[in-house]
């Protein structure tokens, strides 16, 4: 399973970066908000720095609903960097965009899915990624790790291309279960991969070993 950054924060991709774990970046205009961006011009300028620093894809969100807007806007999109992933959300001139950046060669990343015949539908368009919000679909008292589980099932019996990019990570947990059911990508908030690190006995073992290292000094 790949791992990718959900987030804008440029110390947060480095950090993440030096890792060395880091497989590219998902971002969304609420995301590029909260860092402080204001104008096409920053907006743009923002992208092309996450693409200066991470060397692989990067999803970068259209504002536009209509599909001569999306494909616009998209194809815009794609010139700042071949990294570039054009997110497109799951709406029916999303899906037909989805389906003109395809046949164009352009990737893309079909956002705010929340069901598995959404899924089917991106697939049929040729997304490069899906993007079911589990943390979300949890926040609404459904199971978002199980419609991770009913997609994967359905494309992998369909022998659909579209990766699985579980998205709306909230926690360590939800990148174990992920990946338990075969979700290709999982984007994650920085913290959320930083808990992978965390067990209590690693740290009294730890503590331990350094102790024994010392008395021996
Ligand atoms: O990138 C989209 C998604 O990850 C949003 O997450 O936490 O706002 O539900 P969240």
């Amino acid at each position: 399973m790949k791992f990718f950054i959900d987030t804008a924060n440029l110390a947060q991709i480095k950090e993440a970066n030096e890792l060395g774990i880091l497989d590219g970046v998902t971002t969304n205009p609420s995301l590029m908000a909260k860092e402080g961006i204001k104008g096409n011009d920053a907006v743009w300028q923002h992208y092309k720095d996450i693409c200066d620093i991470v060397h692989a894809p990067v999803s970068a969100e259209v504002i536009s609903t209509d599909f001569a807007g999306i494909v616009e806007e998209g194809k815009k999109l794609a010139t700042i960097d071949p990294n570039i992933v054009v997110k497109v959300p799951m709406i029916k001139d999303g899906i037909k965009a989805i389906k003109w950046f395809t046949d164009n060669g352009i990737k893309t990343n079909c956002t705010l899915v929340f069901s598995a015949g959404q899924a089917i539908l991106a697939a049929k368009a040729g997304a490069t990624y899906v993007s079911p919000f589990i943390g979300r679909i949890d926040d609404s008292s459904w199971d978002g790790v199980e419609l991770i589980s009913q997609i994967s099932h359905i494309y992998r019996l369909q022998q659909f291309k579209t990766e699985i990019l579980a998205a709306s990570i909230r926690n360590a947990l939800h990148i174990v279960r992920c990946a338990e059911v075969g979700a290709d990508v999982c984007t994650c908030p920085l913290d959320s991969i930083l808990g992978l690190l965390k067990h209590p006995l690693t740290d009294i073992g730890l503590a331990k070993f350094l102790e024994d290292a010392n008395s021996m000094k």
